[in-house]
């Protein structure tokens, strides 16, 4: 059925159990990944015999523009297009350009691994994209491969940043994950490099997201340390957040050289100031990146459900929303280990747990890896 969103507007914007606002939506749009980064997709189970999304089971691009509409009626004002990887999606300068047009929607941005951002950086600004993020965790050939888990050429992702900051997409942000004894010692390699260009490197925290990506808490590194590392060669001090609710935390450089970021949910999680929803590329609604189950959206939009009830469930999902996972992690941590595996509710961490919810497609929900709900940042 056609939507009539862009003459809804929700009479008051939902908060959640603990007061926070409905404000971002990342939307993956793509399960696939042309990458096996160990942290989020290890090939161990993400193998050729992986059963990936058919594209019939994909929320289709009139689809997602209709749910952005609603989000966007309940408050929701910055999209992010995520997946897997969402350049893998067929014409996704299509979609960037219908999302432009949603009422209420005044940001869009995009994270990508940049392996195809060179061939698609002018399509995406000239339908509209600001901005994009790109993820890189090292410069080091054998680092890179290691943590891309063989696939992709560095030279590739250079290559999209730099068409990226000639096609305008600035300021170009860099997500590097930090892992303790595989690519730490190449952080200040990333920041040397970019130093005094329109590209801001942001260093991410190892997270615990999916079930089979090896986390360990000594694996961590985090941002203090990396920040103290950093401040000895190249001074600096921190800043103001850009916005509230900025998951990133800002360091200006002493000289002029720019700023790098720091986004640490593992150390300083930042539950307590989210405003983001996640919706799977097979339509499921998350209200946090480690939640275990989803609403299931596809459903009624395939059956013609109106506006005003599809509404309905999202402000109903978000009025009962108490997640903050991050924050509760030393605790579940405890559990886990003190207790025999049992998580709270809804944050099925243990491996053996979320075995025994294994859904359709061969996976457990719990196992679903960042790029099934878009990664942290
Ligand atoms: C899931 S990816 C999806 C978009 C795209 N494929 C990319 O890599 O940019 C989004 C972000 O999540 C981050 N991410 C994935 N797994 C992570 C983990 N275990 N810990 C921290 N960040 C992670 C990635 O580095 C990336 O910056
Ligand atoms: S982090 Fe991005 S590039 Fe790496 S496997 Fe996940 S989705 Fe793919």
């Amino acid at each position: 059925m056609s939507s009539t969103v862009h003459h809804i507007r929700g009479p008051q914007n939902p908060l959640d159990r603990l007061g926070r606002p409905l404000h971002d939506l990342r939307i993956s749009v793509m399960d696939r990944c042309n990458f096996r980064c160990p942290y989020c997709m290890p090939k161990e189970q993400f193998h050729e015999h992986y059963r990936f999304l058919k594209s019939q089971e994909r929320l289709s691009f009139e689809e997602i523009v209709r749910l952005a509409g609603l989000f966007a009626s309940l408050g929701v004002r910055k999209l992010r297009l995520t997946g897997g990887e969402p350049l893998l999606r067929t014409n996704l300068a299509d979609l960037v350009g219908d999302l432009t047009d949603v009422p209420g929607i005044d940001d869009i941005a995009l994270t990508t691994n940049g392996v195809l951002l060179g061939q698609h950086a002018v399509d995406l600004h000239a339908n509209g994209l600001k901005r994009v993020t790109v993820s890189l965790d090292t410069l080091d050939r054998e680092v890179f491969t290691r943590m891309s888990g063989g696939f992709g050429a560095l030279e590739q992702v250079l290559a999209g940043i730099e068409a990226a900051i000639a096609a305008g997409l600035t300021p170009v942000k860099i997500n590097a994950v930090v892992e303790r004894g595989l690519n730490d010692h190449t952080a200040l390699d990333l920041v040397e490099r970019f130093r005094g260009s329109p590209v801001i490197v942001r260093f991410i925290e190892f997270m615990d997201v999916g079930n089979r990506n090896q986390w360990r808490p000594d694996l961590v590194v985090p941002s203090r340390e990396l920040a103290a590392r950093i401040h000895e060669r190249w001074p600096m001090r921190p800043i103001s957040e850009n916005y509230k609710g900025e998951v990133a935390q800002r360091w200006r450089f002493d000289d002029g050289g720019g700023e790098v970021g720091f986004i640490s949910s593992v150390s300083q999680p930042f539950c307590g100031a989210c405003s983001r929803a996640r919706l799977s590329s097979e339509g499921k609604f998350y209200t946090c990146l480690f939640a275990t189950h989803g609403l299931d959206l596809r459903a009624p939009l395939r059956a013609g459900t109106s506006d005003a009830d599809i509404l309905q469930l999202i402000r109903g999902v978000w009025h009962g929303r108490t997640d903050r996972y991050s924050e509760l992690r030393e605790q579940l941590r405890h559990d886990l280990y003190s207790f025999g595996c049992r998580a709270p509710p809804g944050h099925g961490r243990c491996q053996r747990q979320e075995a025994d919810q294994a859904d359709g497609h061969g996976r457990s929900a719990g196992a679903l890896p960042a790029g099934r709900r878009g990664g942290a940042a």
